[in-house]
């Protein structure tokens, strides 16, 4: 029944309001009215845990008409990276305040943020922020630069857009120090680095689109897995991003997310983010995907990566090996989307692709509930890699790279 009585004058309207604590305890709110702060800053919560809270569909910072292919998970945010709790998704959007080097290496390794080019994202913020409490002694900064970048960049080891990232932040600081820049000057630059490596990624990602967009069939059902899309990165995303790009040239597309056991991010983040940005979309477990495709229900695959050989071997989430090879069997191109700084040109082969475990508790239980008995022995590979024969074609921001002859791909260093 529709509720037309008149607006009760003693109940606030909705707005929206950012709650900030901070792993100090520090709690700030952004336009709460003081009495509400008093109440909101008692509820906030162990320190560290929760930096913004607030409904589905009311992501803080969120402009009016923004797509979620406009979104990004993290940001730069004063004295510390700001980013959206990918672990709570889809049930909550809570965003969390990270300032020291361990706090963001501790957030890359929980999985707060994940996704290769995200993960490298926040890495440079990481060093950013790092460098803005920095010493004013320039040896002491150098060393406490070094120092945030060390600990950054050990926090996981697949995704070579980690690396990438803090080497161009090496760069900049070991340019600036060789030049007698001045700290201030440094910290300027580091921080400025960042927001180029943010904006460039999403650029990237763009482009992406636009190549890979040329490659999807009107009409198609594209499946994916994993989560390669603006969570994953620094907005539009790259799986995400071709398919986003084929419906931007004007194609419809449907699409099929795999689930993406144990961590779930097909079916937590993949279909929320799909579904917010108002695409079709249909959630399946991976041991469907034979089925699907054998019935010619699915077109064709689009993935990201998380590190790709020189060869074209492309490490990306466990279990697209699995689906290359179903590909395979049933002629469906099977596409690998990913922006150049996840090309690792200094490995020949995908053999020499580190593959994270993860802990046996992934596995172990779903949603928190234990599924296995006590005790079972686990594997959980995080990655798996797909060799270069299975892959159809690799778009990266450049545009459309095929096989170049027996030895596969063909990657340099540019
Ligand atoms: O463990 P995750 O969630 O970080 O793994 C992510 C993936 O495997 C993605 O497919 C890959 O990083 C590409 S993201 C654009």
């Amino acid at each position: 029944m529709p509720d037309d009585r008149p607006p009760d004058p003693a109940v606030r309207p909705p707005s929206e309001v950012s709650v900030f604590v901070d792993p100090d305890g520090t709690v700030t709110f952004s336009d709460l009215p003081a009495d509400l702060a008093e109440v909101a800053a008692a509820l906030a919560g162990a320190p560290g845990e929760i930096a913004a809270s607030c409904a589905i569909g009311q992501t803080p910072g969120r402009e009016e008409g923004r797509e979620m292919s406009d979104v990004s998970p993290l940001r730069l945010d004063g004295d510390a990276v700001v980013m959206l709790d990918q672990r709570l998704l889809p049930g909550r959007e809570e965003w969390l305040r990270f300032r020291t080097p361990e706090e963001v290496a501790g957030a890359i390794r929980d999985m707060v943020v994940r996704g290769a080019p995200a993960i490298g994202i926040c890495a440079a913020m990481g060093v950013a922020v790092a460098a803005a409490d920095a010493p004013d002694e320039p040896a002491a900064f150098r060393a406490a630069v070094a120092r945030a970048c060390d600990v950054i960049v050990a926090a996981r080891p697949t995704a070579v857009n980690l690396m990438w990232a803090v080497d161009r932040m090496r760069g900049v600081a070991a340019r600036l120090a060789a030049a007698g820049a001045p700290v201030a000057e440094s910290r300027a630059a580091l921080r400025a680095e960042a927001v180029v490596i943010l904006d460039e990624d999403v650029a990237m990602n763009r482009a992406i689109g636009r190549h890979g967009g040329e490659l999807i069939p009107d009409g198609a059902t594209v499946m994916t897995h994993c989560n390669a899309g603006a969570l994953a990165t620094g907005g539009y995303g790259t799986a995400l991003g071709v398919i986003r790009g084929a419906r931007d040239a004007g194609k419809t597309v449907k699409v099929v997310s795999c689930e993406t056991r144990p961590y779930l991010q097909g079916a937590r983040l993949t279909v929320w983010e799909l579904a917010r940005d108002g695409f079709d979309v249909t959630l399946i477990t991976d041991n469907s995907a034979g089925w699907l495709m054998s019935r010619g229900l699915i077109q064709c695959v689009v993935v990201g990566a998380d590190r790709i050989a020189a060869n074209g071997d492309a490490a990306n989430k466990i279990g697209t090996y699995t689906h290359a090879v179903l590909a395979h069997r049933h002629g469906i191109p099977f596409y690998v989307a990913a922006p150049t700084s996840t090309l690792d040109p200094t490995i020949p082969d995908g053999e020499h692709i580190p593959i994270e475990e993860r802990a046996a508790s992934e596995v172990l239980s779903v949603g928190g509930v234990r599924v296995a008995a006590e005790p079972t022995r686990v594997r959980n590979p995080s990655f798996d890699v797909t060799p270069w024969q299975l892959i159809t074609a690799i778009v990266t921001e450049r545009g459309v790279h095929r096989p170049a002859g027996p030895e596969g791909y063909g990657f340099r260093r540019s």
